[in-house]
This record gives structure tokens, C-alpha cells and sequence, in this order.
């Protein structure tokens, strides 16, 4: 299954959902090939290729969306509801699942939406509910985009400091222009390999891989040097 075109503007200003598969989100949906008899959890999923074809991989998906209208459209391009369970509401405020009880957790493109106090939240509930062994699959924006350059000698600033999140951004408007601000929010978090390796090894989680890359998808104008996006995989202890 694949959307068409090849990106589609959220309902709720959040960017895009991409038709393509990124290799980040390929690494999640081979890895719920697996035989597991426990769900997989894809976070701000909206109505993403990646959940389809996990689903389309045969496991049990449960899919959060800030907006409930984004997972009514994944259920409608699902066709069958059967092996799928929505829960819409915020990552990390409204989510709640057992400890250990999911083999898997994708969250692609959402933690720029978050502060750094959520996202080691979040990081922390996510490592709490993984199976023992279980994988979380992250995919983020870099501030390695043509777009932010405007806001790198602040960044490199705040690095020598020590900041502890230096690419957290309360007001974009601030450092960047670009009509594609219109649909993102008045805050963004950038996030590097660094940052997002001690953040998930602060919340118990063993890195497996940590890496940037460039998705086939991104438009030109933000194409800086290959590192416009960071995956993260790691494993909870088994
Ligand atoms: C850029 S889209 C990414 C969609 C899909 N994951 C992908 O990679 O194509 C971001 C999605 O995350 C959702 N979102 C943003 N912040 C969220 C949060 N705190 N909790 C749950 N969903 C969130 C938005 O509603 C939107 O659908």
C-alpha cells in the first residue's frame, strides 16, 4: 500500500506524511516481521506508509495521532480494521500501556513537536513498556537543513556551552524563514546524534545504531550535506 502524492500536508499543520518509506521506518517494519504475539506502537502516526506496511507485515498495530482525524484516514486506507487499534491523544501525556507489553514502538518525524523535558519523558515510559530485547525505531529533524542555517552559529554556541538541548527553538521566526514555517508550529526541536544518544541512554535504552542521513523524499531547498535527518535504534535490556 502507498499514498500518492509523495508528501501530504497534515490536518493539523504538522508537517508532512510521506509516501516513502524511509530506511529508518523500513528497519521498523522488517523488525515486525517478526514473530511476536505482542502489538507494535507507531507514535504521531497519522496516515504514514510505514504503518500500513507494518501492518501489511501481518502484526497488531496500535496508532497514536495527536489528531484523531489523521488515524480515521490510516484505518480508511487500511481497509480492514482488524489487526489495528487507535489511540489518539499526546506522546507523552495521554499514552499508557503495561510494562513490557509491546514488541516495538516507530515514532518518525515527532519528536521535533516536543521539549526536551518530554522527550525524556517520553524516552523513559517508551523504554518502561518495550518487551525485554524490543526495539524503538526514531527518525528526527537535524538542524542540518539548508533551511536553518541562519540558526547554527546559535546552535554551536549553545554546543560549547553545554546546553543540554541546544537545538530546542521556542520561536522559529526568530532564526529562519521559509514558507514551509507556515505549517510548523511556533516552536521546533532540532535534535543530533549526541543529543539523542545520551537521551536515550539516560532512559535505560541500549543504542543499537545512531546515524544521520538524507530521505529519499526531502525537497530540495532543505538539502544541506546528508545529515538532514538522525534515525535511532535501541534496545531495551533484555
Ligand atoms: C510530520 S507528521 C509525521 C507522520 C508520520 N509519522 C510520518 O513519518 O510520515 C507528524 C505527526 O505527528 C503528530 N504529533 C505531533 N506531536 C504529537 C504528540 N505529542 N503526540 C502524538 N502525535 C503527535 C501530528 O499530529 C502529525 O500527524
Amino acid at each position: 500500500m502507498s499514498l500518492s502524492p509523495a508528501r501530504v500536508l497534515t490536518r493539523n499543520r504538522m508537517g508532512w506524511v510521506s509516501a516513502a518509506i524511509s530506511d529508518l521506518s523500513q528497519a521498523w517494519v522488517d523488525d515486525c516481521r517478526e514473530p511476536a504475539g505482542l502489538p507494535v506502537l507507531d507514535i504521531g502516526a497519522a496516515f504514514s506508509s510505514a504503518s500500513l506496511a507494518a501492518l501489511d507485515a501481518g502484526i497488531s498495530l496500535i496508532a497514536n495521532d495527536l489528531d484523531p482525524g489523521h488515524l480515521a484516514e490510516l484505518e480508511r486506507r487500511a481497509g480492514s480494521a482488524a489487526l489495528l487499534t487507535l489511540k489518539p491523544g499526546h506522546f507523552p501525556r495521554d499514552l499508557h500501556f503495561e510494562e513490557r507489553s509491546l514488541h516495538s514502538v516507530h515514532i518518525s518525524n515527532v519528536v521535533h513537536f516536543l521539549t526536551g523535558k518530554q522527550l525524556d519523558l517520553g524516552l523513559r515510559l517508551i523504554a518502561r513498556w518495550l518487551r525485554p530485547g524490543g526495539r524503538l525505531f526514531l527518525q528526527a529533524v537535524t538542524p542540518f537543513q539548508a533551511i536553518f542555517t541562519g540558526f547554527h552559529p546559535e546552535y554551536e554556541r549553545r554546543r560549547q556551552a553545554g546546553v543540554r538541548w541546544p537545538g530546542y527553538i521556542p520561536k522559529l521566526s526568530e532564526f529562519a524563514h521559509h514558507r514551509q514555517f507556515s505549517q510548523m508550529p511556533r516552536s521546533v526541536h532540532l535534535l543530533d546524534v549526541e543529543v539523542l544518544s545520551r537521551a536515550a541512554s539516560e532512559a535505560g535504552l541500549e543504542i543499537e545504531r545512531c546515524w544521520y542521513f538524507r530521505r529519499a523524499d526531502q525537497p530540495r531547498e532543505i538539502l544541506l550535506d546528508g545529515r538532514e535527518a538522525v534515525g535511532l535504534i535501541a534496545r531495551s535490556p533484555a
